[in-house]
């Protein structure tokens, strides 16, 4: 079977395009690369590299009749929740104008399955945790809002247009794939565990912690950090299901245990042996409190497991990538 994976040249892209592969399925990559990485193209030299925007949909569709293409990963999307904040114009036109286009290419070209990457800033604030997915739907940011009303706009083409899709909405991916050269690498980085590695080899002189006065244990938000191979794999699992007949949905990926910012950082100076300057600041605009999953549904529908489960593995495999790439891809794969 032949999958279009748009953002195939970003971080959890690009490691789905790694799983896809190892499960043997043949890729094309759409990528804009306003976020992505050319080197990406290097190191998963089993897939073709299309460079260009989910919004060009007369690309889309003759990259889907011209490959025979049965299943689109969509992935290409902005992710950050503070530059949400501040630019909420941005993540509509690119999370929703851009991502109906393509969805408007996929039921044009007739394409069966499709996955899409959400997100656990849906849910907003929990007023329960650990959060299933019959959770109230309220997000707290654009970011989240944005994902939302892409998946909305899933459902109802679902079930009008019979696209069989899946939304797997994930927590925090972090960590590098354990065996190749994939990594993470935002430009700017905003994310708690590349900063603290950053900082660890002195790339920085400092970790600010946003917000020591949340109502948690020590003060700092709590977070559900998930390894990116297993988040990757989870997505070969659903395309299976999928063409098993699944019916479509939404299912959570994290791994059902919160960190601290505080915990994070102690397990990288662990992991690391090296020390850092850490310094409180305000609160992050956006930020919820708690973010914890309950992947139960996965789990039990779709037999998930993840392999790389606890933080410390989490944290070494992305410092192993981080200690060979210190400046990024652009330093070279
Ligand atoms: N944090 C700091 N200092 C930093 C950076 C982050 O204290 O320099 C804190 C944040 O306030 C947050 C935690 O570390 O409490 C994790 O922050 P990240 O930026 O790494 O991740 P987020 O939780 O903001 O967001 C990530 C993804 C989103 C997704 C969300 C769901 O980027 O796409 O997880 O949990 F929606």
């Amino acid at each position: 079977m032949h999958i279009l994976v748009t953002g195939g040249a970003g971080y959890i892209g690009s490691h789905t395009v790694q799983e896809l592969l190892r499960a043997g399925y043949r890729v094309t990559v759409l990528d804009n690369l306003s976020r992505g990485h050319m080197a990406v193209a290097q190191v998963l030299d089993g897939a073709e590299f299309v460079w260009g925007d989910i919004a060009d949909r007369e690309l889309v569709v003759g990259l889907v009749r011209s490959r025979g293409i049965q299943a689109v990963l969509h992935f290409a999307a902005l992710s950050l929740v503070g530059e949400s904040m501040a630019e909420p114009s941005l993540y509509y036109h690119n999370n929703v104008v851009k991502g109906l286009s393509l969805l408007e290419a996929v039921r044009e070209a007739e394409v069966p399955y499709f996955i899409f990457s959400s997100t656990a800033a849906v849910y907003g604030e929990p007023v329960q945790v650990p959060i299933e997915e019959d959770h109230p739907l309220a997000p707290t940011n654009p970011y989240g809002a944005t994902k939302l009303a892409f998946e909305e706009a899933l459902r109802w083409y679902g079930a009008a247009y019979g696209i069989k899709y899946v939304s797997l909405r994930y927590f925090n991916a972090s960590g590098a794939d354990p065996e190749g050269g994939l990594g993470e690498d935002h430009q700017p980085e905003t994310h708690l565990i590349p900063l603290v590695l950053q900082a660890a080899l002195g790339l920085r002189p400092e970790v600010t912690v946003f917000g020591t006065d949340y109502p948690t244990p020590d003060g700092t938000c709590i977070r559900d950090y998930i390894h990116v191979t297993d988040l990757a794999e989870a997505h070969v699992l659903a395309l299976r299901a999928l063409e098993g007949g699944l019916v479509s949905g939404a299912y959570n990926l994290g791994n059902e245990r919160g960190y601290s910012v505080r915990e994070v950082v102690e397990v990288a100076r662990r992991v690391t042996g090296r020390d850092f300057p850490v310094v409180e600041g305000a609160r992050r605009p956006g930020d919820p409190a708690v973010l914890v999953a309950s992947s139960r549904r996965i789990r039990e529908e779709l037999g998930w497991r993840p392999r790389y489960g606890d933080l410390e593995t989490i944290v070494r495999t992305a410092w192993e990538w981080h200690r060979r790439h210190p400046e990024g891809y652009e330093g070279g794969t």
